[in-house]
């Protein structure tokens, strides 16, 4: 099992948000109301991997109406979090039914519920289940081929994933281990992270060309991350920890560069991480 904790997830969340491609998103929205013009109910959002609803903050503002999202992680400990940290984003929250719990957020009413499962063995189930949107951030990379393959293959509503990881690093100013560390960080991110050997920076490409061949329309756009040290200081240091951490497990570089990039990535003025966003919608 890949563990996240939720200290990393609030640290990355700012970027993520600002990251976000925002042409898509109205895309997204267009698309939404275009195929709900006379339903009255709440927008049905089921988000996979949710740790500790980020993509929920990132995105719900940004959807007409009321809404009813089911979050869905393997973690008991991050649905915990999600929860706690849902009720102080939202300006009210309340107990309902279920475990779950009614917000309202800027005159919306969102419901949001909680299941705590492993999406590597019961995702067909959770594709039955009637939604209008199924979405996913920082999630996609995890996955492998033929997860992907049995995903594709039973989605039948439309997608919106952001933020999967492309593999593109530039890193300012340069190392002259930046090359290696970075073969060696793409080694470490095709290892199986819970659903066989992960497709890491494939994953769009794959998504993307699987889709296309169960008849959606695909759409891709570019989020990239533009750190720097003015204003994402503690994250540069913490991103870079964590490249450092991977890289050393594959043994493929020798301790005194490994220990020197960490350090002159954990000072970087500026890095470019590349990400990209993807909507999948069945056409008219
Ligand atoms: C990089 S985090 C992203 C979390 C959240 N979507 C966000 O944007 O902050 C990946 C999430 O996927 C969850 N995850 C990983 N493998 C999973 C699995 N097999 N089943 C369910 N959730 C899983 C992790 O617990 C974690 O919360």
């Amino acid at each position: 099992m890949s563990e996240f904790s939720s200290q990393w997830l609030a640290l990355r969340e700012p970027a993520d948000h600002r990251s976000r491609n925002q042409a898509l998103r109205e895309q997204l929205n267009q698309v939404l109301k275009d195929s709900r013009v006379a339903n009255t109910q709440p927008l049905r959002v089921i988000d996979l991997g949710s740790g500790t609803g980020s993509n929920l903050r990132g995105l719900a503002p940004h959807l007409d109406g009321d809404q009813h999202w089911t979050l869905i992680d393997y973690d008991p400990k991050l649905i915990e979090a999600a929860r706690s940290a849902l009720s102080k984003w939202a300006d009210t929250s309340e107990p309902a039914s279920n475990s779950a719990l009614q917000l309202t957020k800027q005159g919306k009413h969102i419901l949001v519920d909680f299941l705590c499962t492993d999406l590597s063995q019961h995702i067909e189930m959770i594709l039955e289940q009637p939604a209008d949107l199924l979405t996913a951030a920082a999630f996609f990379d995890l996955v492998a081929e033929p997860w992907l393959e049995r995903f594709c293959s039973a989605l039948s509503t439309p997608l919106y994933t952001v933020l999967t990881y492309d593999g593109s690093e530039q890193w300012m100013p340069k190392h002259p281990a930046d090359e290696e560390a970075l073969r060696a960080f793409h080694a470490h991110q095709a290892t199986d992270k819970g659903f066989g050997f992960a497709a890491g920076p494939k994953a769009v490409d794959v998504l993307q060309h699987r889709l296309l061949g169960y008849g959606f329309e695909v759409s891709i756009a570019p989020s990239p991350w533009e750190l720097n040290q003015t204003h994402d200081a503690e994250l540069i240091r913490a991103l870079a920890a964590g490249s450092a951490q991977a890289v050393g497990e594959t043994g493929l570089l020798d301790a005194a560069t490994l220990a020197s990039w960490k350090a002159a990535r954990q000072e970087a003025q500026h890095c470019t991480i590349g990400h990209w966003d993807l909507l999948a919608t069945f056409g008219a």
